[in-house]
């Protein structure tokens, strides 16, 4: 295993305090979450149901026998637990690097509680290092990637790629993400775009992060 994924099962192994017994949780997609995952499995904590953001993560869930739920048969759910490609000191994220942010940024806003997972690389003082996904329409296409030029970074189309809602992603890279909340919706309200992978007006509430010598805490507000 890589130093890198060393850092992340640290993380996802420590987000198993935050998981209640006998709840519905929420959980996202990406290697690190495939460490919770797997961790979970092992750990015995007995949930009601996960409800999963991705085909991926719902194979594996199966592969677990840990069984899943849909939202819509969801009342509460206690805690959401996820990566993120980049989190600020807010505990503001870009996600979507694994292109599973639009069912990543519902589930996530239906959860009393986002614990973020990553390892220690993607703790930044300032987001937009990492290219920002925008999901897409695909006939929109053109004249959304047109629109994002005037955001001052360079919109790609992630070739050979289709998310589970059958969209396409524009990755913008060298994005200034000046004002991440202002960003994140004036990107949204671009005809054609479905939503985009700026997690700031739902920020994480609780951040693991996994460090050489064990896990650091961070918890907004303390
Ligand atoms: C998927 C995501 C992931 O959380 C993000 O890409 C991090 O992935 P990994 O844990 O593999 O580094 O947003 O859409």
């Amino acid at each position: 295993m890589s130093a890198q994924d060393q850092l992340k099962r640290i993380a996802a192994e420590k987000a198993l305090e935050f998981v209640p017994e006998n709840a519905y949780i929420g959980i996202g997609t990406g290697s690190t979450v495939n460490f919770f995952i797997e961790a979970l499995a092992e750990s015995g904590i007995r949930i009601k149901g996960a409800v999963s953001t991705s085909k991926t993560t719902s194979n594996l869930l199966k592969q677990y026998g840990i069984p899943e739920v849909a939202l819509n048969e969801v009342d509460e759910l206690p805690v959401y637990i996820d990566g993120a490609d980049e989190v600020n000191h807010s505990l503001q994220m870009i996600k979507g690097g694994g292109g599973a942010l639009l069912a990543e940024k519902i589930v996530a806003s239906a959860a009393d509680k986002f614990v973020c997972i990553v390892d220690e690389s993607k703790y930044v003082s300032r987001l937009g290092k990492f290219p920002l996904p925008v999901e897409i329409i695909p006939a929109a296409r053109s004249l959304v990637s047109r629109k994002l030029l005037k955001f001052g970074g360079t919109p790609q189309l992630r070739i050979g790629f289709t998310t589970d809602s059958n969209h396409k992603i524009v990755d913008v890279h060298d994005m200034p993400i000046n004002e991440p909340l202002k960003l994140e919706d004036e990107i949204n309200r671009i005809p054609g775009v479905v939503e985009n992978g700026l997690f700031a007006s739902q920020p994480a509430h609780v951040l693991i992060i996994g460090r050489p010598n064990g896990a650091e805490v961070i918890k907004i507000g303390g």
